[in-house]
Parts: C-alpha cells; structure tokens; sequence
C-alpha cells in the first residue's frame, strides 16, 4: 500500500481527531518528510486534511468521498477478500461491471461510482443517479441458485440493503425501520430510498451462467430537486452524517457478503429457504394488505397472503383466484 493509502486509511480510522506527523511516521514506518508529502497530495485530491502546527494532521469530520481505504477499515474481516473500485463517474456501474468481467473474470468485486450518467432500473426503465452522497454500486457475486431459485438473490439483496440502512442508523444515533416491498424495493418512511438491479452474465459458448451482478442504488443525503419532478413525491432519502457514508458503504459490503454466505449455507446445507427469508417476510410491507398487481400494463386489485421459500408472492385476487406471481414482469402498487 502506497504511503498516501495507509494515510488516508489511518486518517479515516481517527476521523475528528489530529494525530501527530512524528506519530503518523511512526504508524506507516515512513520519514515525516513523507507524511507532508502524501497529505498534500490528498489535499489536493479534495481531501478535507486540516494540518496544524503542534497538532499534526486530521480529516476532518465531514469528509465525504467514496475511498477504498477508508471502505476498507470498517469490512468484517469474516467476509473474506473484496476488491474495491471507485469511480467519478460511469454510464451503469452494472455495465462497468460487465466490462470487467470482460478482461478480468472473477468474483468479490465491488464497483462504486459518485454518479451514473445511465443508471439502468427494472423492467427497461432508468435510475435516476445524481451525484452526492448516494451509493451506486455493483456487486460481482458467483451464480449460486439455479433458475428456479432466481429471485432469492434479490430478496437477499434487499435484505442486506435494510440491514445495512439501520445500521448505519444506529451508528448515527437515529432508528431506521427499512421495509420491503416485494420484489426488492427498499422503503423507508413509505418512500422508495433504493432499487435493486440483478443480471447474469453468461458464457456465450456454453450457455452457462457464468457470473450475477447485483447493482444497488441508495439514495443518501440528496436534495430532492436534484431528482427528475414526476418522481419526487415517491423518492425516500436516507439522512445520515456526511462522515459516515465510507462506514454505509462498507456495512452494505458487509451485509450483501454475509447474505452470499446465507445463501451458500441454504445450498450446501440442503435447507427449506435461506436464513434471511424470514426477516424478509417481517420486513414486508405487502403481506396482509391489499394491493394492485400490474402485468402487461393491466391492474388487477389483490391481496398479499403470502411468501413462499423460494421468494415468490402468493396473491388472492377479488374473484377468489390465488396466483404466485415469480416474475420480474410483475410489479405491485398500493395506489389505484
Ligand atoms: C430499480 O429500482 O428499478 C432498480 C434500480 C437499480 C439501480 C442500481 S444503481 C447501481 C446499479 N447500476 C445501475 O445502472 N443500476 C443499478
């Protein structure tokens, strides 16, 4: 790690708090010659470093850029090597996790980006990303769950989403209560905070698949203007300190990797359903309440009666007709 990362890392690790430039080359094992040197070149990426005579040096408290360094001091050690990568900007992080994928097949990547230009939602539609604070990210999984099992990985997905969200909430002293609206939309305060984009990648000669990309976007700390008008009133922002988007973007890391290994324990294991679909149903804001299923751009008036195990909603429509809806084709709305 270059002198600059392991100051960036240890800054981050002691956000608020000055640290001397002896101590700091004592940390890194570097001159402190090399320490002034690193913190200018950090300064001067925008980096928020106050250095004080007879203080030393200090990020300050409302540092807010996306860095792997300081990502990577608050991952659980237990989920195992992520590689990291941060961008200004891109079109999809989706398609740049594709793009990847092309010249570096693998999984455990994570790609961030401050803004997507063509963030892509479900069924064809666009995400709108902004830049700020949100988190866009793409996570590249190994293809764990065969076609009928499709829809776990993102019903897990949306459950590490809520995990991470009230987490970083307690962190801040706040009491977040995330719901799920089936499939994997994530809600907060009846307001849509995040969306869920799933794609397999497969391999053209052999038709298998060969990689999922998990692309989540979490709207954090964005002024409502910066979104396109028709969707504001729908729009939910997650508020949380500046300071902390680095710890919310890796407890997300955390929680979609810890989903992963649910997802791995339900296989191997042979369970009925994985470990987080219980939460998942607790988490519903569907399941008992009366709803309108929307296939084909028809609206059909239902009621939510249950999840099955592998993710799929069981619906009464008002003829009496039970139907369990698996698709991505659905989507479901509580308004007429
Ligand atoms: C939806 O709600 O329709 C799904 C939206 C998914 C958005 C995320 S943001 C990160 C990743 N990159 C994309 O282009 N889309 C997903």
């Amino acid at each position: 790690m270059s002198v600059k990362s392991s100051l960036l890392k240890t800054l981050e690790l002691n956000k608020g708090c000055f640290i001397s430039g002896q101590e700091l080359a004592r940390m890194l094992d570097v001159s402190r010659t090399s320490v002034w040197k690193a913190a200018k070149s950090l300064q001067d990426e925008g980096y928020l470093i106050e250095a004080v005579t007879n203080k030393g040096y200090m990020l300050a408290e409302e540092s807010r850029i996306l860095s792997e360094e300081a990502i990577s001091g608050f991952l659980d050690p237990g989920i195992g090597s992520v590689s990291i990568t941060i961008m200004d900007n891109t079109d999809s992080t989706n398609n740049e996790a594709k793009r990847i994928l092309m010249d570096e097949p693998g999984f455990g990547r994570v790609i961030f980006a401050e803004e997507q230009s063509s963030g892509k939602g479900r069924l064809g539609r666009s995400f709108s990303s902004p830049p700020g604070d949100s988190l866009y990210a793409s996570f590249i999984l190994k293809p764990l769950l065969d076609v009928n099992d499709s829809l776990l990985i993102t019903v897990g997905a949306s459950v590490a989403v809520a995990r991470a969200v009230e987490k970083i909430g307690a962190a801040d002293d706040e009491s977040f209560e995330p719901e799920i609206k089936w499939v994997n939309d994530v809600y907060l305060d009846n307001k849509k905070i995040c969306g869920i984009l799933t794609e397999a990648v497969s391999d053209l000669e052999s038709g298998q698949i060969q990689s999922l990309i998990l692309g989540i976007g979490i709207n954090v700390n964005t002024d409502i203007k910066h979104y396109p008008k028709e969707i504001r009133d729908r729009i939910g922002i997650v508020e949380i300190s500046p300071g902390q988007r680095n710890r919310f973007a890796a407890i997300l890391i955390n929680e979609v990797f810890h989903m992963q290994d649910e997802i791995m324990d339900y296989r191997m294991n042979g369970l009925d359903e994985p470990s987080f679909m219980d939460e998942y149903r607790q988490r519903s804001m569907v399941l008992g309440k009366g709803i309108y299923v929307i296939k084909n751009d028809e609206k059909y008036e239902a009621k939510a009666i249950d999840i099955n195990n592998h993710g799929g909603l069981l619906v009464k429509y008002k003829t009496g007709e039970t139907e369990l809806l698996n698709t991505g084709e659905v989507s479901i709305r509580f308004d007429s």
